[in-house]
């Protein structure tokens, strides 16, 4: 029987793959950082170059039911707005390399996913510039906090995704309710206290495992139905 395909891209860790996995799909994760640790089949590559013709080489011929890109927040977190963005208020004006990079990454996500059709699919971003750019399907919007994922980080995370999922209520700055850790600007709590980049990027388990268990259901043989 075959397995319906998910793909992630921009993956790092590879836990978006790893929660798809564990409910049967047939997993491909693609980044351009080789990383031993993630288990299921990697593709070191660079998602700005790769193409319809080789993703289904990948995959056998198979369309991808479900594609999920961690797109890189470099380009447009918030606290590096002022060195990134020019044109005045609200603008948004690339005006660096790394600004123009960000966009073209967005892009292709979005170019990608018109290849394919009736597949699910996610695009994450923590809420920063991105939301800003006019070419992003701000309808299909929704903002989580990763600690409403029993993460430590109150880290407000924007998903643009056409799947089921609907994300766990929002936490805010200061919230008593909520055990997040205090991380006012500047300080080493948070997610600024995490070591690298690749530690401030991984998701909590439990919001993949969510973001899956809404495919759970599915016939296996006749793949992701929306
Ligand atoms: C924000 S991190 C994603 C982290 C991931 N969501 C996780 O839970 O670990 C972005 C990833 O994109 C990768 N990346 C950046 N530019 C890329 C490119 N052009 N092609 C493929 N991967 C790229 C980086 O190596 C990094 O692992």
């Amino acid at each position: 029987m075959t397995k319906p395909v998910m793909f992630e891209f921009f993956s790092g860790s590879g836990r978006m793959a790893d929660a798809f996995s564990k409910i049967g799909f047939e997993t491909f994760t693609v980044d351009n950082a080789y990383r031993p640790e993630v288990v299921n089949s990697h593709f070191s590559l660079d998602v700005l170059k790769i193409s319809k013709k080789e993703i289904l080489l990948i995959t056998n011929n198979r369309a991808p039911s479900v594609m999920w890109f961690g797109t890189p927040c470099t380009g447009f977190s918030v606290a590096s707005l002022g060195t990134h963005w020019g044109g005045g208020f609200r603008a948004y004006v690339p005006i660096t390399e790394t600004a123009l990079l960000g966009i073209s990454l967005a892009k292709k996500c979005l170019e990608i996913i018109s290849w394919f059709p009736g597949c699910v699919w996610g695009i994450e971003n923590p809420r920063g510039v991105l939301r800003k750019m006019p070419f992003m399907p701000n309808h299909f919007l929704q903002t989580v906090t990763f600690c409403s994922y029993e993460d430590k980080r109150m880290k407000p995370t924007d998903v643009w995704t056409n799947s089921l999922w609907v994300g766990r209520l929002k936490c805010k700055n200061n919230n008593v309710l909520c055990s997040h850790e205090r991380a006012p600007r500047g300080s080493k709590t948070g997610t600024q206290g995490l070591k690298g980049s690749y530690d401030r990027a991984v998701y909590p388990l439990s919001f993949c495992k969510e973001f899956a268990s809404c495919y759970s259901f599915i016939n296996k043989e006749e793949g992701v139905k929306q």
